[in-house]
C-alpha cells in the first residue's frame, strides 16, 4: 500500500457522506487575490479591526515581546499586520515565517527581507500542525514568540485547534509566548454579512476553489452549477461556508467518479468565533496563561498574549 497522494485526500473528502474540501484550496494565486479583496471589504471587519488593535496597543506589545525575541509566524506572513508589527518590534533576534507552501513562503520572506534589511529572516518550510525544528539565528533569541494573526485558528475544529495550541506551546519553548488574533462571538448579522458581502467577492472566493481543483488536479466541476452559501451555526459558534450544487453531476478526477446530486452541499470552510473565556480555556489546556487581551471598542475582535504557565 502506498501513501495517499494529495489528490487521494481531496477525493476522500468528496466521497464522504457530507462532502468537504479543505479551505487550504482557496489559496491559489487568484484565490489569494480574492482574499486580499475580502480584507478590504466594508463588511469584512476582522482585518481592519485586528490591524487597529495592533496599532493602538503597539507600545505595550513591544514591551511584552521584549528585546532579542524570535518572532515565529505560523503562516507565510507579509500581511499588513505582520509588517506593522515588524516595523515596531526593534531588536528582534529573527523573524521566522513557517509555511508548507515553499514558493509562497520564500516569495513573501524575500519581500519582508527587502522591507527590513537588518532583520534576520529565516523561513521554515513545514506543516505547522506538527512540531518542526526551529532555525538558529545568529543572535541567540532570549525567547520565542509564536505569532498567529488573522483568526486563522478559526478554520480549525476545536480538537484540531487544541492540537495546534499544543504545537505552539512546544515551539514557544521555555520563556516562550503566543501572540494570537482571535475573532469573537457577536451579533450574528454582523458575522453573516462578513461572509456574504454585497459585492459578491466572498462568493467568488468560495467558487474559485472548484476552478483551482479543476486546474491543478484535473477535476471537471461545472462551475455554473454551484452557488455560494454561508450560514452561522449558533450551537457551534461558527460560520460554515458551502458550495451548493444545482445540478446532478458526475465529477471525475483520474479514475475517480464522484456523484453530486442536485441540492447537495460541499463544505469548504469553518470559521469559528470564540468568547474570551472559551478561548482562554483552550489555551490553558495547552499550558498557556493569559497575560494580556486587547479588543477594539466594539469587542468585535481580540488580540491575545499568552505566556507558558
Ligand atoms: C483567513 C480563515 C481567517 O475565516 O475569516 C474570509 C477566511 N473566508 N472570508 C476567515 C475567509 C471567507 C478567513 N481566515
Amino acid at each position: 500500500m502506498s501513501t495517499p497522494t494529495e489528490l487521494d485526500t481531496i477525493i476522500d473528502g468528496l466521497l464522504r457522506r457530507e462532502k468537504m474540501i479543505s479551505p487550504k484550496y482557496f489559496y491559489d494565486e487568484h484565490g489569494s487575490q480574492l482574499f486580499d479583496q475580502i480584507t478590504h471589504l466594508p463588511e469584512y471587519y476582522p482585518t481592519e479591526t485586528e490591524l487597529g488593535i495592533l496599532q493602538d496597543n503597539m507600545d505595550e506589545i513591544v514591551e511584552l515581546v521584549g528585546e532579542h525575541a524570535s518572532l515565529i509566524e505560523f503562516g507565510s506572513g507579509s500581511s499588513r499586520k505582520t509588517r506593522a508589527l515588524l516595523g515596531s518590534l526593534n531588536d528582534l533576534a529573527a523573524y521566522v515565517p513557517v509555511d508548507i507552501s515553499e514558493d509562497h513562503l520564500l516569495e513573501s520572506g524575500a519581500r519582508v527581507q527587502r522591507e527590513f534589511p537588518d532583520l534576520e529572516v529565516l523561513p521554515v518550510v513545514a506543516d505547522f500542525t506538527r512540531t518542526f525544528s526551529l532555525p538558529n539565528p545568529k543572535f541567540t533569541p532570549l525567547k520565542n514568540v509564536v505569532y498567529f494573526p488573522g483568526s486563522t485558528i478559526g478554520n480549525f475544529t476545536h480538537d484540531a485547534a487544541q492540537d495546534l495550541l499544543n504545537v505552539m506551546y512546544q515551539e514557544a519553548g521555555e520563556n516562550g509566548a503566543l501572540l494570537i488574533g482571535v475573532d469573537l462571538r457577536k451579533d450574528i448579522a454582523i458575522i453573516e454579512r462578513a461572509y456574504d458581502d454585497s459585492a459578491g467577492i466572498t462568493a467568488a472566493f468560495n467558487l474559485n476553489m472548484l476552478r483551482h481543483l479543476n486546474e491543478e488536479f484535473g477535476f471537471d466541476f461545472d462551475l455554473s452549477c454551484y452557488t455560494h452559501n454561508s450560514h452561522y451555526n449558533e450551537a457551534e459558534g461558527r460560520i460554515e461556508m458551502r458550495l451548493i450544487s444545482s445540478c446532478d453531476q458526475i465529477v471525475t478526477a483520474g479514475d475517480a467518479e464522484i456523484l453530486i446530486g442536485e441540492g447537495e452541499a460541499i463544505l469548504t470552510e469553518y470559521s469559528h468565533k470564540y468568547t474570551l473565556d472559551g478561548f482562554q480555556e483552550m489555551a490553558s489546556s495547552a499550558g498557556f496563561a493569559v497575560e494580556r487581551v486587547w479588543t477594539d471598542a466594539d469587542a468585535l475582535f481580540s488580540v491575545q498574549y499568552f505566556v507558558r504557565a
